[in-house]
């Protein structure tokens, strides 16, 4: 792929505008590894080019954009978030909101390792708290990638991505062999989910109100203010005193008036006010 430097420039300034992905002042390389093959498939020759096709075919552009997202995820992932909630917060929820359904969403839910991670977290938690979930629990898994959220919906794994994070007993407990080396989630843990396609820079007005919300290794990506703003908007999504679940190596930084800072050992969480 060729390309000036003014072409990236406005290939950056597209990625942030369309899902908010802030790509840094050197990242040629990266974008030539994400796009060379669809560059070629579509017999595009430069990021210029590119940058005018997407203006006008919006498939083409929702595919650059997908190709442009990691989508890196895992079983688990950090192991203190799913812990938490299972000897401390569920049954927090359930003593303030009493038969009440608790709603969670999964707000960068990638291939469905987190929402399915947290589905057998309540299966869990109901083991061994017998009817305390009577109302049960509703998990929206939400994502911008069209790819992702296919995979995540058939919710089939082969054995490399079982292998990051599952152990033996949940992978016998939670999921059927489909043939060698590939296993599909039970259906009693996939009811649970329910995905659907979101741009997080756009309203989340219809997603309704939220007990807990998983927004994990994705704002990351994003400008501080863009960060911001996502983060004012899910404090609305919160019902009071709901929880929100950040990734292991990222922080608030700020937002006092809305979100209190509640540690862990290890893991820290952020309650709305
Ligand atoms: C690194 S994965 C994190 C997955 C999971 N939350 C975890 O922690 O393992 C980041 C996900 O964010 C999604 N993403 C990136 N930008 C987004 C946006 N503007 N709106 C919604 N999802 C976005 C990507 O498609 C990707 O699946």
């Amino acid at each position: 792929m060729t390309s000036t430097n003014m072409e990236f420039e406005l290939f950056r300034d597209f990625l942030e505008k369309a899902c908010g992905i802030v790509l840094g002042a050197n990242k040629q390389y990266l974008v030539a590894s994400r796009l060379n093959k669809l560059m070629e498939q579509q017999g595009i020759r430069s990021l210029g080019e590119l940058v005018q096709k997407i203006q006008v075919r919006s498939q083409l552009r929702e595919q650059v954009v997908d190709a442009m997202t990691t989508n890196e995820t895992l079983w688990f992932r950090d192991t203190y978030p799913f812990e938490v909630l299972k000897n401390r917060i569920l049954a927090e929820m359930i003593k303030a909101s009493p038969g009440q359904r608790l709603r969670i969403w999964s707000a960068a839910c990638s291939s469905g390792q987190e929402p399915y991670s947290l589905s057998m977290t309540i299966d869990e938690f109901e083991k061994t708290n017998l009817g305390q979930l009577k109302a049960g629990v509703q998990i929206v898994a939400t994502d911008l990638s069209g790819s992702m959220l296919n995979a995540a919906k058939a919710g089939e794994y082969d054995s490399l991505a079982i292998g990051r994070g599952l152990s033996q007993e949940r992978l016998q407990r939670y999921f059927d062999a489909k043939g060698p080396g590939r296993w599909a989630v039970k259906p009693a843990i996939k009811g649970r989910v329910e995905f659907r396609a979101l741009n997080l820079l756009e309203s989340y007005a219809t997603l309704g109100k939220f007990d807990l919300i998983f927004c994990r290794n994705v704002l990351i990506y994003f400008s501080a203010e863009v960060k911001r703003d996502i983060l004012l908007r899910m404090h609305a999504q919160l019902k009071p005193g709901g929880y929100l679940f950040l990734g292991a190596s990222e922080a608030l930084n700020g937002l006092p008036e809305h979100y209190q800072m509640v540690q862990c050992n290890p893991g820290i969480i952020y309650k709305a006010k």
